[in-house]
């Protein structure tokens, strides 16, 4: 199993997908990416995710991501079961679905755990940054669907933190207010949020977003 961690650069490779040959770096260019990998095709979950995905599709758009799905399942199997997602969530998929049925994929990317199943993927998370470093990893069990929601937060709180010396705290949303790094003195601060901010302890300063 590949040990990918936070910080290294995602593994670029070749792949057939419902949408074409691509090469993941090419295909991706500057923009930020989403590699998730579904368990199997046909099956209800899966089915919910990908409708979801696919209705979220502005959302991604809006903040220059471009969504990659995989599954272990050929192209056919892709291609059947895509007619049957737009039916049945009342949507149209849009992204590729890679064909990972050689596992190639899966492998380089660690999605499958042999302890939970020894052929199928988890329900993984790869977010990737424009300069293709891998900014979160996530790995839920094919018996729980991903909340969709919580990826675009997370993706906010990625964008707005990459260049800014900022965090965001618990169950922050885009627009609250942010938490300044406690590397960041407090001359510093005034310089580099003009809004200003509110010490509630030394190392625990709120800013507006800027
Ligand atoms: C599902 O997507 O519903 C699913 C896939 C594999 C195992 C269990 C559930």
């Amino acid at each position: 199993m590949n040990n990918l961690r936070l910080g290294d650069i995602a593994p670029n490779f070749d792949a057939e997908t419902t949408q074409g040959s691509i090469n993941f770096y090419e295909w991706l260019g500057d923009a930020w990416g989403v590699l998730f990998s579904h368990p199997a095709d046909f099956t209800p979950v899966c089915t919910t995710e990908l409708g979801t995905l696919a209705n979220f599709k502005e959302e991604f758009l809006e903040r220059n991501v471009k969504v990659l799905a995989l599954s272990v399942d050929d192209l056919d199997a892709h291609m059947a079961w895509i007619k049957d997602i737009n039916e049945t969530q009342n949507t149209e998929v849009n992204f590729p679905i890679i064909d990972d049925s050689k596992r190639v994929v899966s492998q380089l990317y660690g999605m499958i755990h042999p302890n939970e199943d020894a052929t199928m993927t988890v329900r993984s998370v790869f977010i990737i940054n424009p300069k293709k470093q891998v900014k979160l990893i996530l790995a839920y069990p094919a018996s729980t669907g991903r909340n969709f929601y919580e990826i675009l937060r997370v993706i906010d709180s990625l964008q707005m933190t990459e260049y800014k010396a900022l965090a965001t705290p618990a169950n922050w949303e885009y627009g609250e207010d942010m938490v300044i790094l406690p590397s960041v003195s407090n001359e510093e601060a005034d310089a580099l949020f003009p809004k200003g901010y509110k010490a509630v302890k030394p190392y625990l300063r709120l800013t507006p977003t800027p």
